[in-house]
Protein backbone atom coordinates (compact mmCIF):
# COMPACT_ATOMS: atom_id res chain seq x y z
CA UNK A 1 0.00 0.00 0.00
CA UNK A 2 1.53 3.27 -1.09
CA UNK A 3 1.30 6.22 1.35
CA UNK A 4 1.10 9.23 -0.19
CA UNK A 5 1.39 12.82 2.35
CA UNK A 6 -1.73 14.06 3.58
CA UNK A 7 -0.63 17.49 1.77
CA UNK A 8 -3.24 19.57 -1.08
CA UNK A 9 -0.53 18.18 -3.82
CA UNK A 10 -1.33 14.24 -2.85
CA UNK A 11 -5.59 14.62 -2.21
CA UNK A 12 -8.21 16.07 -3.03
CA UNK A 13 -8.19 16.12 -7.21
CA UNK A 14 -4.60 15.81 -6.98
CA UNK A 15 -4.66 12.49 -5.29
CA UNK A 16 -2.68 10.04 -7.24
CA UNK A 17 -4.89 7.45 -9.61
CA UNK A 18 -1.58 5.48 -11.30
CA UNK A 19 -3.86 3.96 -13.44
CA UNK A 20 -3.54 2.94 -16.97
CA UNK A 21 -6.29 2.09 -18.84
CA UNK A 22 -8.62 2.29 -22.58
CA UNK A 23 -12.12 2.77 -22.67
CA UNK A 24 -13.44 2.54 -25.62
CA UNK A 25 -17.04 4.04 -25.95
CA UNK A 26 -17.84 7.47 -23.94
CA UNK A 27 -20.99 7.97 -23.19
CA UNK A 28 -22.08 10.83 -25.11
CA UNK A 29 -24.65 13.59 -24.13
CA UNK A 30 -25.89 16.08 -26.71
CA UNK A 31 -24.04 15.48 -30.45
CA UNK A 32 -20.21 15.89 -31.18
CA UNK A 33 -20.50 18.08 -34.16
CA UNK A 34 -19.33 16.16 -37.81
CA UNK A 35 -16.09 18.36 -38.31
CA UNK A 36 -14.13 17.71 -34.66
CA UNK A 37 -12.69 14.49 -35.87
CA UNK A 38 -8.89 13.56 -34.45
CA UNK A 39 -7.31 13.04 -30.98
CA UNK A 40 -6.96 15.43 -28.06
CA UNK A 41 -3.64 14.79 -26.38
CA UNK A 42 -3.57 15.71 -22.59
CA UNK A 43 -0.44 16.10 -20.06
CA UNK A 44 -1.58 14.77 -16.62
CA UNK A 45 1.21 14.20 -14.25
CA UNK A 46 0.54 11.59 -11.92
CA UNK A 47 3.34 10.81 -8.74
CA UNK A 48 3.66 6.92 -9.08
CA UNK A 49 5.22 6.75 -5.73
CA UNK A 50 5.39 8.70 -2.44
CA UNK A 51 8.11 11.35 -2.14
CA UNK A 52 10.50 10.55 0.38
CA UNK A 53 11.25 13.99 0.80
CA UNK A 54 9.11 17.34 1.69
CA UNK A 55 9.22 19.45 -1.29
CA UNK A 56 6.65 22.31 -1.68
CA UNK A 57 6.72 21.82 -5.55
CA UNK A 58 6.15 18.20 -5.28
CA UNK A 59 2.92 19.33 -7.60
CA UNK A 60 5.60 20.15 -10.22
CA UNK A 61 6.96 16.49 -9.69
CA UNK A 62 3.96 13.99 -10.66
CA UNK A 63 5.51 11.66 -13.11
CA UNK A 64 4.01 12.29 -16.75
CA UNK A 65 1.14 10.18 -17.99
CA UNK A 66 -0.44 11.03 -21.58
CA UNK A 67 -3.80 11.05 -21.88
CA UNK A 68 -5.25 10.94 -25.50
CA UNK A 69 -9.06 11.69 -26.16
CA UNK A 70 -10.22 10.35 -29.65
CA UNK A 71 -12.51 11.44 -31.36
CA UNK A 72 -15.13 10.43 -34.75
CA UNK A 73 -18.27 10.24 -36.16
CA UNK A 74 -19.48 11.46 -33.59
CA UNK A 75 -18.39 9.14 -30.91
CA UNK A 76 -15.57 9.39 -28.27
CA UNK A 77 -12.97 6.86 -26.65
CA UNK A 78 -10.06 7.41 -23.75
CA UNK A 79 -6.86 5.98 -22.92
CA UNK A 80 -4.11 7.02 -20.56
CA UNK A 81 -0.67 6.02 -19.80
CA UNK A 82 2.62 6.75 -18.29
CA UNK A 83 5.52 8.19 -19.91
CA UNK A 84 8.37 5.48 -19.53
CA UNK A 85 11.19 7.87 -18.70
CA UNK A 86 13.95 6.77 -17.37
CA UNK A 87 13.21 7.94 -13.84
CA UNK A 88 9.63 6.09 -13.88
CA UNK A 89 11.48 3.31 -15.53
CA UNK A 90 13.98 3.09 -12.59
CA UNK A 91 11.16 3.82 -9.67
CA UNK A 92 9.03 0.96 -10.77
CA UNK A 93 12.31 -1.15 -11.20
CA UNK A 94 13.25 -0.10 -7.04
CA UNK A 95 9.64 -0.45 -6.28
CA UNK A 96 9.87 3.70 -4.80
CA UNK A 97 10.83 7.06 -5.11
CA UNK A 98 14.74 7.72 -6.25
CA UNK A 99 14.69 11.16 -6.93
CA UNK A 100 14.26 13.80 -5.06
CA UNK A 101 12.90 17.70 -4.75
CA UNK A 102 11.88 19.22 -8.05
CA UNK A 103 15.01 20.33 -10.19
CA UNK A 104 17.56 18.97 -7.35
CA UNK A 105 19.60 16.45 -7.80
CA UNK A 106 21.52 16.31 -4.91
CA UNK A 107 18.38 15.48 -2.82
CA UNK A 108 18.15 11.91 -4.45
CA UNK A 109 18.54 8.72 -3.40
CA UNK A 110 22.16 7.40 -5.01
CA UNK A 111 20.61 4.76 -7.24
CA UNK A 112 19.26 7.95 -9.21
CA UNK A 113 22.78 9.49 -9.92
CA UNK A 114 23.50 9.74 -13.75
CA UNK A 115 20.07 9.29 -14.50
CA UNK A 116 17.78 11.39 -16.84
CA UNK A 117 15.62 13.25 -14.18
CA UNK A 118 12.63 14.83 -16.17
CA UNK A 119 9.66 13.15 -15.83
CA UNK A 120 8.23 14.26 -19.17
CA UNK A 121 4.55 16.02 -17.81
CA UNK A 122 3.72 19.45 -19.50
CA UNK A 123 2.60 19.31 -22.80
CA UNK A 124 2.30 17.11 -25.54
CA UNK A 125 3.99 18.46 -28.84
CA UNK A 126 3.27 17.34 -32.27
CA UNK A 127 4.96 18.58 -34.85
CA UNK A 128 5.92 17.21 -38.17
CA UNK A 129 3.83 13.51 -37.37
CA UNK A 130 6.08 12.90 -34.33
CA UNK A 131 4.56 13.77 -30.61
CA UNK A 132 6.80 14.89 -27.99
CA UNK A 133 5.91 14.82 -24.17
CA UNK A 134 7.79 17.87 -23.25
CA UNK A 135 9.02 19.36 -19.43
CA UNK A 136 11.59 22.35 -19.34
CA UNK A 137 14.37 20.67 -17.04
CA UNK A 138 15.03 17.89 -19.48
CA UNK A 139 14.41 16.67 -22.95
CA UNK A 140 11.21 15.56 -24.42
CA UNK A 141 10.29 11.91 -24.74
CA UNK A 142 8.45 10.50 -28.07
CA UNK A 143 5.04 9.06 -28.28
CA UNK A 144 3.55 6.96 -30.61
CA UNK A 145 -0.02 8.61 -31.08
CA UNK A 146 -2.16 5.48 -31.60
CA UNK A 147 -0.78 3.03 -28.84
CA UNK A 148 0.37 5.85 -26.07
CA UNK A 149 3.44 3.65 -25.65
CA UNK A 150 7.02 5.59 -25.30
CA UNK A 151 9.24 5.34 -28.02
CA UNK A 152 12.64 7.00 -25.86
CA UNK A 153 14.47 10.00 -25.36
CA UNK A 154 14.30 12.58 -28.32
CA UNK A 155 17.11 14.85 -29.89
CA UNK A 156 16.05 15.81 -33.00
CA UNK A 157 18.10 12.42 -34.77
CA UNK A 158 21.07 13.54 -32.56
CA UNK A 159 21.30 17.17 -33.29
CA UNK A 160 20.25 18.85 -30.55
CA UNK A 161 22.34 20.45 -28.36
CA UNK A 162 20.80 21.81 -25.50
CA UNK A 163 19.98 19.38 -22.02
CA UNK A 164 16.61 20.92 -22.25
CA UNK A 165 13.73 22.05 -24.51
CA UNK A 166 10.88 23.99 -23.30
CA UNK A 167 7.36 22.86 -23.05
CA UNK A 168 5.89 26.13 -24.80
CA UNK A 169 6.77 25.78 -28.73
CA UNK A 170 5.68 27.57 -31.26
CA UNK A 171 4.40 26.41 -34.72
CA UNK A 172 4.59 29.00 -37.54
CA UNK A 173 0.93 28.79 -39.04
CA UNK A 174 2.06 29.24 -42.89
CA UNK A 175 6.02 27.88 -42.69
CA UNK A 176 5.31 25.20 -40.34
CA UNK A 177 8.12 25.23 -38.67
CA UNK A 178 8.66 24.66 -35.22
CA UNK A 179 10.32 27.34 -32.76
CA UNK A 180 11.68 26.21 -29.80
CA UNK A 181 14.25 26.90 -26.89
CA UNK A 182 15.53 25.43 -23.73
CA UNK A 183 17.10 27.13 -20.83
CA UNK A 184 19.25 25.87 -18.25
CA UNK A 185 20.01 24.55 -21.66
CA UNK A 186 23.57 23.73 -20.29
CA UNK A 187 22.93 22.56 -16.25
CA UNK A 188 21.81 23.67 -13.52
CA UNK A 189 20.99 27.63 -12.45
CA UNK A 190 22.69 28.34 -15.58
CA UNK A 191 22.27 31.14 -17.76
CA UNK A 192 22.40 29.56 -20.81
CA UNK A 193 19.54 29.62 -23.48
CA UNK A 194 19.39 27.49 -26.57
CA UNK A 195 17.27 28.81 -29.03
CA UNK A 196 16.37 26.27 -32.11
CA UNK A 197 14.42 25.88 -35.13
CA UNK A 198 13.18 22.72 -36.71
CA UNK A 199 11.33 22.89 -40.26
CA UNK A 200 8.20 21.36 -41.23
CA UNK A 201 9.26 18.00 -42.17
CA UNK A 202 11.08 18.03 -38.28
CA UNK A 203 15.08 18.61 -39.17
CA UNK A 204 16.73 20.80 -36.87
CA UNK A 205 18.17 23.16 -38.51
CA UNK A 206 18.84 25.97 -36.01
CA UNK A 207 20.36 25.79 -33.02
CA UNK A 208 21.83 29.22 -31.38
CA UNK A 209 22.95 29.94 -27.43
CA UNK A 210 22.58 33.09 -25.54
CA UNK A 211 23.46 34.09 -22.02
CA UNK A 212 19.92 35.87 -19.94
CA UNK A 213 20.62 38.50 -17.67
CA UNK A 214 20.37 35.96 -14.76
CA UNK A 215 19.36 32.09 -14.87
CA UNK A 216 15.20 32.39 -14.55
CA UNK A 217 12.34 30.30 -14.95
CA UNK A 218 11.48 31.10 -18.68
CA UNK A 219 8.45 28.87 -19.11
CA UNK A 220 7.13 30.39 -22.01
CA UNK A 221 7.86 32.87 -25.28
CA UNK A 222 6.22 34.06 -28.22
CA UNK A 223 7.19 34.39 -31.89
CA UNK A 224 5.67 37.38 -34.50
CA UNK A 225 6.28 37.00 -37.82
CA UNK A 226 9.68 38.19 -38.26
CA UNK A 227 10.85 37.73 -34.35
CA UNK A 228 11.38 35.79 -31.58
CA UNK A 229 10.64 37.27 -27.96
CA UNK A 230 12.24 35.62 -25.17
CA UNK A 231 10.49 36.98 -22.02
CA UNK A 232 12.65 36.60 -18.16
CA UNK A 233 10.90 37.24 -14.97
CA UNK A 234 12.33 37.28 -11.63
CA UNK A 235 11.91 33.54 -10.20
CA UNK A 236 15.30 32.80 -10.46
CA UNK A 237 17.75 29.92 -9.41
CA UNK A 238 21.01 29.40 -7.29
CA UNK A 239 23.35 26.58 -7.68
CA UNK A 240 24.20 26.96 -4.25
CA UNK A 241 21.14 26.95 -2.58
CA UNK A 242 20.25 23.75 -4.90
CA UNK A 243 23.77 22.23 -3.72
CA UNK A 244 22.32 23.05 0.18
CA UNK A 245 19.46 21.07 -0.52
CA UNK A 246 17.23 24.18 -1.17
CA UNK A 247 13.99 25.03 -3.82
CA UNK A 248 14.95 25.52 -7.31
CA UNK A 249 13.05 28.93 -7.71
CA UNK A 250 12.56 32.08 -5.46
CA UNK A 251 10.95 34.77 -6.76
CA UNK A 252 12.77 38.25 -5.94
CA UNK A 253 10.50 40.44 -6.14
CA UNK A 254 13.48 43.87 -6.45
CA UNK A 255 14.60 42.41 -9.70
CA UNK A 256 13.95 44.04 -13.35
CA UNK A 257 11.99 41.69 -15.86
CA UNK A 258 12.99 41.16 -19.33
CA UNK A 259 12.50 40.88 -22.98
CA UNK A 260 15.19 39.30 -25.32
CA UNK A 261 14.36 39.92 -29.01
CA UNK A 262 15.96 38.47 -32.32
CA UNK A 263 14.81 38.24 -35.95
CA UNK A 264 13.69 34.68 -36.03
CA UNK A 265 16.21 33.64 -38.31
CA UNK A 266 19.14 36.39 -37.59
CA UNK A 267 22.05 35.56 -35.02
CA UNK A 268 21.18 35.87 -31.47
CA UNK A 269 24.38 38.03 -31.30
CA UNK A 270 22.11 41.03 -32.35
CA UNK A 271 19.92 40.22 -29.67
CA UNK A 272 18.07 43.30 -28.04
CA UNK A 273 17.27 43.53 -24.52
CA UNK A 274 13.78 45.34 -23.01
CA UNK A 275 13.77 46.10 -19.37
CA UNK A 276 10.04 45.37 -17.92
CA UNK A 277 8.78 46.17 -14.71
CA UNK A 278 10.53 44.83 -11.57
CA UNK A 279 9.08 41.85 -9.54
CA UNK A 280 6.39 40.70 -12.15
CA UNK A 281 5.82 37.13 -13.16
CA UNK A 282 3.85 35.01 -15.76
CA UNK A 283 3.44 31.87 -16.72
CA UNK A 284 2.21 32.03 -20.35
CA UNK A 285 1.63 34.49 -23.16
CA UNK A 286 -1.30 34.32 -25.37
CA UNK A 287 0.36 36.41 -28.77
CA UNK A 288 2.37 38.48 -30.09
CA UNK A 289 2.66 40.08 -33.45
CA UNK A 290 4.16 42.89 -35.44
CA UNK A 291 2.82 46.62 -36.59
CA UNK A 292 3.27 48.10 -39.71
CA UNK A 293 5.65 50.96 -38.26
CA UNK A 294 7.96 48.44 -35.85
CA UNK A 295 6.12 47.88 -33.01
CA UNK A 296 5.83 44.62 -31.45
CA UNK A 297 2.81 43.26 -29.04
CA UNK A 298 3.15 41.06 -26.54
CA UNK A 299 0.28 39.59 -24.84
CA UNK A 300 1.23 38.06 -21.74
CA UNK A 301 -0.93 36.30 -18.39
CA UNK A 302 1.01 38.54 -16.09
CA UNK A 303 0.68 38.72 -11.99
CA UNK A 304 2.63 41.58 -9.72
CA UNK A 305 4.48 38.15 -8.09
CA UNK A 306 4.71 34.63 -8.44
CA UNK A 307 1.26 33.26 -7.96
CA UNK A 308 2.69 29.53 -7.28
CA UNK A 309 2.32 29.59 -2.97
CA UNK A 310 5.51 27.25 -2.77
CA UNK A 311 7.40 29.93 -4.36
CA UNK A 312 6.24 32.48 -2.54
CA UNK A 313 7.03 30.33 0.89
CA UNK A 314 10.46 29.82 -0.68
CA UNK A 315 11.28 33.29 -0.90
CA UNK A 316 9.44 34.80 2.27
CA UNK A 317 6.45 36.26 0.17
CA UNK A 318 2.70 36.00 1.66
CA UNK A 319 0.31 37.73 -1.14
CA UNK A 320 -3.01 36.33 -1.55
CA UNK A 321 -4.41 34.90 -4.21
CA UNK A 322 -7.00 37.37 -4.92
CA UNK A 323 -4.13 39.92 -4.29
CA UNK A 324 -1.64 39.51 -7.12
CA UNK A 325 -2.47 41.90 -9.50
CA UNK A 326 -3.11 39.45 -12.16
CA UNK A 327 -4.36 40.93 -15.24
CA UNK A 328 -4.00 40.06 -19.38
CA UNK A 329 -1.12 43.07 -19.94
CA UNK A 330 0.12 44.03 -23.61
CA UNK A 331 3.98 45.08 -23.76
CA UNK A 332 4.72 46.83 -26.46
CA UNK A 333 8.44 47.33 -27.94
CA UNK A 334 9.19 49.75 -30.83
CA UNK A 335 12.24 48.31 -32.60
CA UNK A 336 12.34 51.26 -35.08
CA UNK A 337 13.74 53.03 -31.63
CA UNK A 338 16.57 52.95 -29.30
CA UNK A 339 15.00 52.85 -25.87
CA UNK A 340 15.20 49.65 -23.88
CA UNK A 341 11.50 50.00 -21.79
CA UNK A 342 8.81 48.25 -22.69
CA UNK A 343 5.21 49.85 -22.56
CA UNK A 344 2.44 48.70 -20.29
CA UNK A 345 -1.11 48.26 -21.11
CA UNK A 346 -3.79 46.10 -19.11
CA UNK A 347 -5.72 44.27 -21.84
CA UNK A 348 -7.71 41.84 -20.28
CA UNK A 349 -8.67 40.63 -16.74
CA UNK A 350 -7.14 38.02 -14.63
CA UNK A 351 -6.84 34.29 -15.85
CA UNK A 352 -4.43 31.93 -17.35
CA UNK A 353 -4.17 29.15 -20.01
CA UNK A 354 -4.66 31.71 -22.90
CA UNK A 355 -5.66 29.66 -26.24
CA UNK A 356 -5.73 31.02 -29.87
CA UNK A 357 -6.43 29.52 -33.32
CA UNK A 358 -2.71 28.07 -34.16
CA UNK A 359 -4.01 29.71 -37.85
CA UNK A 360 -3.03 33.11 -35.60
CA UNK A 361 0.04 32.16 -33.83
CA UNK A 362 2.36 35.43 -34.30
CA UNK A 363 -0.11 36.95 -36.05
CA UNK A 364 -2.90 40.17 -35.40
CA UNK A 365 -5.80 38.23 -34.14
CA UNK A 366 -9.17 39.39 -33.07
CA UNK A 367 -10.33 37.37 -30.39
CA UNK A 368 -8.49 34.57 -27.85
CA UNK A 369 -10.05 32.55 -24.66
CA UNK A 370 -9.05 31.97 -21.24
CA UNK A 371 -9.51 30.60 -18.34
CA UNK A 372 -10.36 32.69 -15.36
CA UNK A 373 -12.14 32.70 -11.94
CA UNK A 374 -15.96 33.74 -11.79
CA UNK A 375 -16.11 37.12 -9.45
CA UNK A 376 -19.55 36.29 -8.71
CA UNK A 377 -18.65 32.73 -7.28
CA UNK A 378 -21.20 31.53 -4.44
CA UNK A 379 -18.67 29.58 -2.70
CA UNK A 380 -14.80 28.62 -2.80
CA UNK A 381 -12.78 27.18 -6.24
CA UNK A 382 -12.04 23.82 -6.43
CA UNK A 383 -8.42 22.83 -4.79
CA UNK A 384 -5.99 21.65 -7.14
CA UNK A 385 -3.01 22.33 -9.13
CA UNK A 386 -0.06 24.05 -8.55
CA UNK A 387 -1.64 27.17 -7.40
CA UNK A 388 -4.06 25.31 -5.28
CA UNK A 389 -7.24 26.71 -6.90
CA UNK A 390 -8.56 25.37 -10.10
CA UNK A 391 -10.35 28.44 -12.70
CA UNK A 392 -14.08 27.86 -12.87
CA UNK A 393 -14.86 30.35 -15.54
CA UNK A 394 -14.11 30.52 -19.41
CA UNK A 395 -13.84 33.44 -21.45
CA UNK A 396 -13.86 34.43 -25.09
CA UNK A 397 -12.17 37.62 -25.23
CA UNK A 398 -12.75 40.15 -27.85
CA UNK A 399 -10.14 42.67 -29.36
CA UNK A 400 -12.21 44.22 -32.29
CA UNK A 401 -14.42 45.38 -29.63
CA UNK A 402 -17.44 42.93 -29.31
CA UNK A 403 -18.16 42.43 -25.44
CA UNK A 404 -16.79 38.96 -23.86
CA UNK A 405 -18.61 36.03 -23.23
CA UNK A 406 -18.33 34.00 -20.64
CA UNK A 407 -19.23 30.29 -19.26
CA UNK A 408 -19.27 30.02 -15.49
CA UNK A 409 -19.59 26.51 -14.03
CA UNK A 410 -21.57 26.01 -10.53
CA UNK A 411 -19.69 25.51 -7.78
CA UNK A 412 -17.03 22.49 -7.17
CA UNK A 413 -16.34 22.08 -10.76
CA UNK A 414 -13.62 23.28 -12.94
CA UNK A 415 -12.24 23.57 -15.72
CA UNK A 416 -8.95 21.88 -17.67
CA UNK A 417 -7.14 23.82 -20.15
CA UNK A 418 -9.42 23.86 -23.50
CA UNK A 419 -7.51 23.35 -27.12
CA UNK A 420 -9.04 24.70 -30.35
CA UNK A 421 -10.54 22.35 -32.75
CA UNK A 422 -10.80 24.76 -36.26
CA UNK A 423 -14.11 25.10 -37.70
CA UNK A 424 -14.42 23.03 -41.22
CA UNK A 425 -16.78 25.01 -42.05
CA UNK A 426 -15.01 28.93 -44.03
CA UNK A 427 -15.81 31.75 -41.33
CA UNK A 428 -16.38 29.27 -38.70
CA UNK A 429 -14.80 30.24 -35.46
CA UNK A 430 -14.38 26.12 -34.35
CA UNK A 431 -14.66 24.84 -31.09
CA UNK A 432 -13.15 24.35 -27.78
CA UNK A 433 -13.01 21.10 -25.95
CA UNK A 434 -11.87 21.15 -22.23
CA UNK A 435 -12.11 18.62 -19.04
CA UNK A 436 -14.62 19.93 -16.88
CA UNK A 437 -14.04 18.18 -13.17
CA UNK A 438 -17.15 18.17 -10.32
CA UNK A 439 -17.00 17.33 -6.92
CA UNK A 440 -19.19 15.08 -5.83
CA UNK A 441 -17.97 14.18 -2.22
CA UNK A 442 -15.16 15.09 -0.38
CA UNK A 443 -12.60 12.77 -2.16
CA UNK A 444 -15.15 12.39 -4.92
CA UNK A 445 -15.24 13.49 -8.42
CA UNK A 446 -16.87 13.06 -11.85
CA UNK A 447 -15.14 14.22 -15.36
CA UNK A 448 -16.35 14.57 -18.61
CA UNK A 449 -15.08 16.54 -22.11
CA UNK A 450 -17.08 18.94 -22.75
CA UNK A 451 -17.65 20.34 -26.34
CA UNK A 452 -18.07 24.25 -26.73
CA UNK A 453 -18.80 26.51 -29.79
CA UNK A 454 -15.86 28.51 -29.74
CA UNK A 455 -17.91 31.74 -30.89
CA UNK A 456 -20.52 31.40 -28.32
CA UNK A 457 -19.34 29.95 -24.95
CA UNK A 458 -21.61 31.27 -23.21
CA UNK A 459 -24.71 28.82 -24.60
CA UNK A 460 -22.83 25.83 -22.74
CA UNK A 461 -21.16 22.77 -24.26
CA UNK A 462 -22.91 21.20 -26.99
CA UNK A 463 -22.55 17.77 -26.12
CA UNK A 464 -20.20 15.98 -23.10
CA UNK A 465 -18.44 12.63 -22.95
CA UNK A 466 -18.16 11.30 -19.79
CA UNK A 467 -15.11 9.68 -18.34
CA UNK A 468 -15.91 6.97 -15.86
CA UNK A 469 -12.90 7.05 -14.27
CA UNK A 470 -11.12 9.84 -11.78
CA UNK A 471 -8.79 11.70 -13.46
CA UNK A 472 -5.31 14.34 -11.80
CA UNK A 473 -5.72 17.41 -13.32
CA UNK A 474 -4.34 18.33 -16.55
CA UNK A 475 -1.33 20.33 -17.04
CA UNK A 476 -1.04 21.43 -21.09
CA UNK A 477 -2.89 19.97 -24.20
CA UNK A 478 -2.85 19.69 -28.03
CA UNK A 479 -5.33 19.03 -30.75
CA UNK A 480 -4.34 17.03 -33.99
CA UNK A 481 -6.12 16.27 -36.85
CA UNK A 482 -7.58 13.05 -37.79
CA UNK A 483 -5.66 14.45 -41.33
CA UNK A 484 -2.47 15.40 -39.44
CA UNK A 485 -2.66 11.99 -37.85
CA UNK A 486 -3.31 9.77 -41.14
CA UNK A 487 -0.44 11.72 -42.58
CA UNK A 488 2.03 10.64 -40.09
FE1 LIG B 1 2.72 25.95 -19.12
Amino acid sequence: MKRYPDAPEFTGLNAPLGEEYEVPDLAIEGRIPDDIEGVFFRAVPDPAFPPFVEDGAAVLSGDGMISAIRIAGGKASFGIRYVHTERHKAEVAAGRALFGKYRNPFTDRPEAKGLDRSVANTTPVWHAGRLLMCKEDGRPYRVDPRTLETMGRYDFDGKLKSQTVTAHVRVDPESGELFFYGYEADGLASTKVAYGVVDRHGTLTSEQWFDVPYCAMMHDFTITKNYALFPVYPTTCDAKRLQAGGDHWVHEMDRDSWVGVIPRYGSVTGMRWFRGPKGVSCYHMMNAFEEADGRIHFDQCLSSVNAFPFIQRASGLNVAPGETGARLERWTIDMSKSSDRVTATVIGPPGDFPVIPASVQGRPYAHAWMLTMNPQMQGPPVAGGPVGAMFNMLLRLDFAGKPPQALALPPGSCFNEPVHVPSAAAGGEGWLLTVVDSQTGPSDFKHAVWIIEAGNVSAGPVAKAAIPHRLRPQVHGWWVGAGELRRA
